[in-house]
């Protein structure tokens, strides 16, 4: 009864942290396509491509639902995916909507008409390909009036986590959330449309300042899969083992991601 859980790297562990957390009894099936990342600054052909091929793989692992812990392959390939790609008994699930059902202080799967909600200027940070997509101005459009959104594409800041470049990495967040400011100096809520970003959230959310509210993705996410599969359980597929695939180099990924996390992840090779 494995569920598979799909990155272009690194960041997908922070969702599979918090999804092991609430469901400890499901194994997961971890799939980080490093060989590939960035995926941010790829065209939506290649992140399409590039996300069948790994969904493929963590269904041969006995997976039927895969969720894309990727913010650039929900917003980039998501809908391609179930519209024209996959079978009837395979489900793919992305990691914006639950997000946006919680900016928008909506019930998971609420698909009522779109209201006025408390929260009014967002900023959103995500990769380039996330930002270009508009899929996120698009999903809150659906549920929610009247709220301006300022995206920041962090150009940068995957590569820097992957190549296990901290350093670089929170100083490129600095930079990035000053240029936000220039342009939205008080934002109410900040959204971490990256799954990578967790791993620099505290210099995020000194960088935005007090009284900024800032979302991630991994409890929603974690919460919002738990309710599915209540409704769902023959969604749990056939796999019973846990593990930790990557299509780069296992001991490079596994050194990266134990420092990240701070706790030790063994990786093989896809
Ligand atoms: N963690 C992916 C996301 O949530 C990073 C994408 C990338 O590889 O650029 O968007």
């Amino acid at each position: 009864m494995a569920v598979g859980v799909f990155d272009s790297g690194i960041g997908g562990l922070t969702v599979l942290d918090a999804l092991q957390k609430r469901l400890p009894e499901v194994p997961f099936v971890y799939f980080g396509d490093n060989a590939h990342a960035p995926y941010g600054v790829r065209t939506a052909d290649d992140i399409f491509n590039l996300t069948c091929a790994a969904t493929e793989r963590l269904w041969a692992e006995g997976c039927d639902l895969v969720i894309l812990a990727c913010n650039t392959a929900s917003a980039a390939a998501l809908k391609r995916m179930q519209e024209t790609w996959l079978p009837a008994d395979k489900r793919v699930l992305g990691v914006f909507v639950p997000l946006i059902e919680a900016l928008t202080e909506r019930q998971w799967g609420d698909n009522s008409p779109p209201r006025e909600v408390a929260v009014k200027h967002v900023a959103l940070f995500a990769t380039p390909a996330t930002v270009a997509s508009r899929a996120f101005q698009r999903e809150l459009a659906f549920r929610a009036i009247g709220v301006d959104v300022e995206a920041q594409p962090c150009g940068g800041v995957v590569d820097a986590i992957e190549q296990g470049d901290e350093i670089l990495a929170e100083a490129l967040v600095r930079s990035h959330v000053e240029a936000l400011k220039r342009r939205m100096p008080h934002p109410q809520a900040a959204v971490l449309g990256c799954t990578h970003y967790p791993l620099v959230e505290k210099t995020f959310a000194e960088a935005l300042g007090q009284g900024v509210k800032v979302y991630s993705q991994a409890n929603l996410v974690a919460e919002s899969l738990a309710d599915y599969l209540q409704r769902r359980p023959e969604m749990l597929g056939q796999g019973t083992q846990s593990k930790f695939l990557t299509t780069g180099d296992p001991a490079s990924v596994s050194s990266k991601a134990t420092q990240f996390l701070r706790k030790g992840v063994v990786f093989q090779s896809a």
